[in-house]
């Protein structure tokens, strides 16, 4: 026992004085088991009182250590103010405005009445300035000047912010003073495009994106609560249109996961936390919301349409039928095209091959079932095609390019814009074996590795969507 504790002590120094490089890890939380199956029984002591990473903790000179999430700390470079989880200060100055198709009538927000049409209509669209500094230092860290003018380009491709804990709800407020402001000096109103994702036991049938509620510790009031907050950031800015994507995955997992424990677990709690969020949003008048509908390899396989059209219908008329929800939202941080040229050999088996297939076989059942069948798309890294071994591939997926921009000019009269939702350069989870929320998709053999923790910047995969963009930035 003495001498293990000498051990350790001669360890730990060592650990705890070197460096992490820009964009690495210098905290956060390893899984107990994974990490200490194979530590001194005085490590795993230590590692399950504190549970403190047994890495760097201090970052390369120009970068500093930033709390991205509880389980997760990276090395942000220190001139870009960028990039940090809730902790980034977004300045005064005004973000350029973007428009993504051509607009013609502009409608009253903050009305009860719902537009009857597509709501991105006579809207510019926010940049969310988060994004946007991510982006900015990812660039200056770019050294070919082809490379890194294109990788600029993209801080001005509106994305959708994800408010993936309840520590970054204020900045929401932030946001919208801002395109309130921006809306009132251009003359045309602003949307700011926006993501609810914080259920507790979230991510229920993987581990990547676990989140930070649990059902098991008052995770459904918390969730409330989160809500409660978005509800009131966004009710000082009647003038600014949310357009909100409601828990990505969360229904998804309840048509076809049932089988795994903590799904079946959290399907009450899903549900009453999803009819909680629709009807707080449909309260204020300015919130559309699409429900996240998976994708064409998940929901759009024929013997789940009509299970999942059943799944959002029965939860949308127990809600009362909340006027503000618009429709779906389709392949929200997956890899799938809108309109492939050909099917993907992977998708062998589901005539629903692409989005389109998908929205089409979808959208009917949909509309005879009394949901109103609208949709958005994710298209933010669909590029490039036919780069997946396997169909249910979703980690950080290697070669991926960013996708058609943000359009209302979809070509589908069921799509309402093609849209950016997951920002692209944010990692989908880490190869890392030993961390808490390690998911073995993010290690497989077409997952870029390694990989940094979900949400947080994954330089060498963002370079290569910019080099890999279809159309080219
Ligand atoms: C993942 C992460 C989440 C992040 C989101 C967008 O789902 O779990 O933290 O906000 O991706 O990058």
């Amino acid at each position: 026992m003495f001498t293990s504790l000498l051990a350790l002590v001669a360890i730990l120094p060592a650990f705890v004085k070197a460096q992490s490089p820009i964009w690495g890890q210098c905290g956060g939380k390893l899984s107990l088991l994974a990490s200490t199956m194979n530590a001194p029984y005085s490590l795993r002591h230590l590692q399950a009182k504190d549970g403190f990473l047994a890495g760097p903790t201090t970052c390369a000179s120009g970068s500093t250590c930033t709390v991205s999430n509880p389980y997760y700390s990276q090395c942000l470079p220190s001139s870009a103010g960028g990039g940090g989880g809730g902790t980034t200060t977004v300045g005064t100055t005004t973000t350029p405005t973007t428009t993504i198709g051509t607009t013609t009538a502009s409608a009253p927000t903050g009305s009860q009445t719902p537009d009857a049409g597509n709501p991105y209509l006579g809207h510019n669209i926010y940049l969310t300035p988060f994004y946007a500094a991510e982006v900015t230092a990812a660039a200056a860290n770019i050294t070919d000047a082809t490379t890194k003018a294109k990788a600029l380009s993209v801080a001005k491709i509106p994305t959708f912010t994800w408010f993936d804990t309840v520590a970054k709800v204020p900045d929401l407020g932030t946001y919208l003073a801002d395109a309130s402001a921006q809306g009132k000096s251009s003359g045309t109103p602003m949307i700011v495009q926006i993501i609810v994702y914080d259920l507790p036991d979230r991510d229920c049938a993987a581990a990547a994106s676990n989140g930070e509620f649990s059902i098991a510790n008052n995770g459904q009031a918390n969730y409330f609560n989160y809500i409660d907050q978005l509800v009131a950031q966004i009710q000082k800015f009647p003038d600014v249109r949310v357009v909100a994507i409601i828990e990505p995955d969360s229904l998804a997992n309840l048509v076809t996961n049932l089988s795994v424990q903590k799904c079946a677990n959290a399907q009450t709690t899903y549900l009453a936390c999803v009819t909680y969020a629709i009807q707080q949003l449909n309260k204020l008048g300015n919130v559309y919301s699409y429900l996240d509908a998976g994708h064409a390899g998940w929901l759009g396989w024929p013997a789940n349409l009509s299970p999942a059209a059943q799944l959002f219908t029965s939860l949308y008329k127990n809600a009362g039928s909340p006027s503000f929800v618009r429709g779906l939202a389709t392949n929200v941080a997956n890899y799938n095209a809108l309109q492939a040229a050909t099917p993907d050999p992977i998708t062998q088996g589901n005539p629903n091959y692409d989005e389109i297939h998908y929205i089409n076989a979808l959208g009917p059942v949909l509309s005879s079932a009394g949901f109103p069948a609208h949709f958005i798309v994710d298209q933010g890294r669909s590029g490039v095609q036919n780069i997946r071994q396997q169909w249910g591939d979703w980690c950080n997926v290697k070669g991926s390019g960013f996708g058609q921009r943000p359009t209302i000019n979809t070509g589908f009269s069921a799509i309402d814009a093609v849209v950016w939702a997951k920002p692209g350069g944010e990692c989908d989870g880490t190869s890392n074996s030993s961390a808490a929320r390690f998911d073995f998709h993010c290690a497989l053999a077409d997952a870029d590795q390694p990989a940094p923790e979900a949400g947080t910047w994954f330089q060498e995969f963002f370079v290569t969507l910019v080099t890999k963009a279809n159309p080219p930035l």
